[in-house]
This record gives C-alpha cells, sequence and structure tokens, in this order.
C-alpha cells in the first residue's frame, strides 16, 4: 500500500518517494542539448550562446583579484539580499532618464535574468494564474514559471490586440528588444499602446531585456519602463513595468549578475521572495561587474561585440537564403542572437528537422518548446553568435541536407 508520499515507479515497480506534478511536463530541449555537446563534429546553433572570444578575460582576471583584496566583506561574505548598494545605484542611475527617476529602492540585484523571472512566478503568479504575451515565447519563462502551471494568453501588440482586461493576466510578459526566439523588434505604437493598455487596467508589464545593447543596424527604441515613466513624469517610479536587464550579453553570463527595476513595492515583494531562494547573490560577482560598470568595460566591448555580431548574422541569413529557402521563410532581424524560421508547410513539425539535423551534423532548436499551448511546430530558432560565419554556412548546408533527407523519406 502506498502513503501520499509515495509513488510506484513503473520501471522497477519499487515504491519510490514521488516528485510534484510539474516535473511530469518540463522540456526537454536541455537535456537533448547536453547529449548534443557529445557528438563529434555537430555544429551547435541552438543555443543563445554569447561568443566566448568576446569575453574580456585579462580585465575580468585583474578585476577578480582585485576586489577580494580591496572588498574581503563583500565578495567573501553574506550581502545583503537585494544586492550590493553601491551596484544597485549605478543601475539607478544608468537607467534613469529625465521622467523615469530611479533610486536603490527600485532595484533588485538577481543572479541572472532566470532568477528574476523565478521570482516573478513566485510574486506575481497564483496557481493555474494566466500569463499573456506574443506567442512564440521564450521557454526559459516557460520552464521558470511550470511550477505554477499557469495557463497562456496569446497578445499580439504589432496588430492592436491587446485585450488585457478580458484576458484576465496576472501580468503581461513582454521582450520588446529582440524576442527570444523569433528575434522581432516590438516597434514604437505598438511599446505605447501596451504600456497604455498595462496603466488603464492596473496589470503588470515584465519587460525582459537582455538583448536591449544588441542593437546591429537601428538607433534603439525607448524601453517600456520610460514609455511609461513619461505618463507620470517627476515622480518617483511606481508605474506596473518591471524591467529585467542582465550582464549575460553584454559583458559575461558566468558572472551571473542581473537587475529587476520597478516599483519599491514589487522590489519588496522580489527580495522577500529572493530571501528563501538564495538569501544573497554573489558578492565577488557584484563587486567584478561593478567595476567593470565604472571603468567603462561594457561600453569599451560594445563596438568589437556589434560588428562580430552583425557579421555573424549576415553570414547565417546568406547562407540561409543559398541552402534553406525552399523550405522555410524568415525575417533578418535587426538585433539580438536569432533568426527565426517558420516552415513554409506549416504542418511540418520542426521536431523531425533537429533529428534529422543530428544525422547530418547540426543541432537546432525546435519550435515546440518556445509555444506555451505546443500548437505551432513549424518554426526553427537558429543562432549566429556563438559560430564563426564559415561554420555557419556548414551549419546551414547541413541543414539543408537534413530537409532533403526528411522530405525523401517523406516521398
Ligand atoms: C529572453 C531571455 N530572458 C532572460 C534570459 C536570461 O539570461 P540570464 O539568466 O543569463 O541573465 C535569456 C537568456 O538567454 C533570454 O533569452
Amino acid at each position: 500500500m502506498t502513503t501520499p508520499y509515495l509513488a510506484r515507479n513503473v520501471e522497477s515497480d519499487a515504491v519510490r518517494p514521488a516528485f510534484a506534478n510539474w516535473l511530469s511536463s518540463t522540456n526537454d530541449l536541455t537535456s537533448r542539448f547536453v547529449a548534443a555537446e557529445r557528438v563529434p563534429g555537430l555544429i551547435n546553433i541552438a543555443g543563445g550562446l554569447p561568443a566566448p572570444e568576446t569575453f574580456p578575460v585579462e580585465e575580468l582576471a585583474a578585476l577578480s583579484q582585485a576586489v577580494v583584496r580591496e572588498f574581503p566583506r563583500d565578495s567573501l561574505g553574506y550581502g545583503p539580499t537585494d544586492g550590493l548598494v553601491e551596484l544597485r545605484d549605478a543601475i539607478a542611475s544608468r537607467f534613469s532618464t529625465q521622467s523615469l527617476r530611479l533610486d536603490r529602492s527600485n532595484v533588485l540585484i538577481t543572479a541572472g535574468g532566470t532568477q528574476a523571472l523565478d521570482l516573478i512566478g513566485k510574486v506575481l503568479l497564483e496557481a493555474g494564474g494566466v500569463v499573456a504575451g506574443e506567442f512564440p515565447m521564450y521557454a526559459g519563462a516557460l520552464d521558470a514559471w511550470r511550477p505554477r502551471q499557469p495557463r497562456y494568453h496569446c497578445l499580439r501588440a504589432e496588430a492592436g490586440d491587446l485585450d488585457l482586461s478580458s484576458a484576465k493576466a496576472q501580468f503581461v510578459y513582454a521582450v520588446p528588444n529582440f524576442s527570444n526566439p523569433t528575434g522581432k523588434l516590438v516597434g514604437l505604437a505598438a511599446r505605447r499602446a501596451l504600456v497604455d493598455a498595462a496603466h488603464r487596467t492596473g496589470v503588470w508589464i515584465v519587460e525582459d531585456d537582455p538583448y536591449g545593447s544588441l542593437y546591429y543596424d537601428e538607433t534603439p527604441l525607448p524601453r517600456l519602463i520610460e514609455l511609461s515613466a513619461d505618463l507620470a513624469p517627476g515622480e518617483a517610479y511606481r508605474g506596473p513595468v518591471v524591467y529585467l536587464g542582465t550582464f549575460s550579453k553584454e559583458l559575461v553570463p558566468g558572472l551571473r549578475v542581473a537587475w529587476a527595476i520597478g516599483s519599491p513595492d514589487i522590489i519588496q515583494a522580489l527580495t522577500t521572495a529572493k530571501q528563501s531562494a538564495a538569501l544573497c547573490s554573489n558578492g565577488m560577482a557584484q563587486r567584478i561587474a561593478l567595476a567593470a560598470m565604472r571603468g567603462g568595460l561594457t561600453e569599451r566591448m560594445r563596438p568589437k561585440l556589434l560588428g562580430l555580431y552583425r557579421e555573424r548574422r549576415d553570414a547565417l541569413a546568406a547562407a540561409m537564403d543559398e541552402h534553406l529557402s525552399d523550405w522555410f521563410e524568415w525575417d533578418v532581424p535587426v538585433g539580438g542572437m536569432f533568426i527565426w524560421a517558420t516552415a513554409r508547410d506549416r504542418s511540418l513539425d520542426t521536431d523531425a528537422v533537429v533529428s534529422a539535423g543530428l544525422k547530418t551534423g547540426v543541432l537546432v532548436a525546435p519550435g515546440r518548446v518556445f509555444d506555451p499551448q505546443g500548437e505551432d511546430r513549424s518554426g526553427l530558432r537558429l543562432n549566429f553568435t556563438l559560430n564563426p560565419p564559415d561554420r555557419l554556412d556548414e551549419a546551414v548546408r547541413r541543414l539543408g541536407a537534413a530537409m532533403r533527407l526528411l522530405y525523401e523519406q517523406v516521398a
């Protein structure tokens, strides 16, 4: 007989302690990526990884030594849950504008944007609550909120489909700058409409912005939190937008230093949730990030980073024109890290493309994992930042071979 705490393990028929229900519906992308790492010669264009050659190794090595010596308590001891005060001040001043007035009470430091997404789920989402946003949606956000088993409501901001009240959403999740996976940039009018709708209905907007510094061809559009502050200029920020930023794509991801900016009440709530999740952030990483900011390291890195990624985006787009246009269509993004290709044959399940790609030596990300309803499987995400142009060309040639393999099998 089983107690409520025990479940039967089907394979061995032994009685085993059970796991929570939500674990039965996780996405298998990460484990497939890890398994693929072991395939010799495979080219990975599936992930969202920065180019390691952009990492400022010597500068960060020197800063690591310096911060431990100069700030041993901050670096090596427990620190405040909401983050190093000087770093919160520096983030507040970096993001302040004439109408967006920020101080440290508006800023929480997190372990990557990923931790901020997890905390958002804890403080804004009731079990089974509704999250509104554009589909396809960032798989990491879906993963972060899965323990709450939310329902999803699709918004189409560009098409003016922004009915937040009837959606009964607990918050809107938006990645206006070069969404992951689609690379799409949300235009100014749609940004304004979204912010207006949130102010009118009192619904939170979570503005997730890891790619905001990766504009290759255009000048950056205003952030949603800036547009929100414009609606009540001159006051300390109290609006409905929670802005998430990270050093992962503009410096290095390994530091795991990121920030949430919002009204003091939501920062307080997120801090309460963080206390039980992490107690405090990594002090050494925060000190290094602060020193990198103060020394202008990210600004110095930016031109090289943008030049490299622009060239790689163009190389990927050219290779796709040559090898994939019979089967897929896409827009070339003006920033970010991805090109999103949709199959001309909308019934194509791109999981089959991933399997065929593993045979021809390329790994891509299938559309299914970005669709919270599990309905649209015809998309494919291709990353252009990790590999140099010749490898990107070879990867897409292999993907073309995979498509031929797939359609020969079907015929
Ligand atoms: C849309 C989006 N949000 C958040 C993150 C989290 O990044 P990190 O946890 O490294 O800050 C990523 C990473 O790829 C992302 O694509």
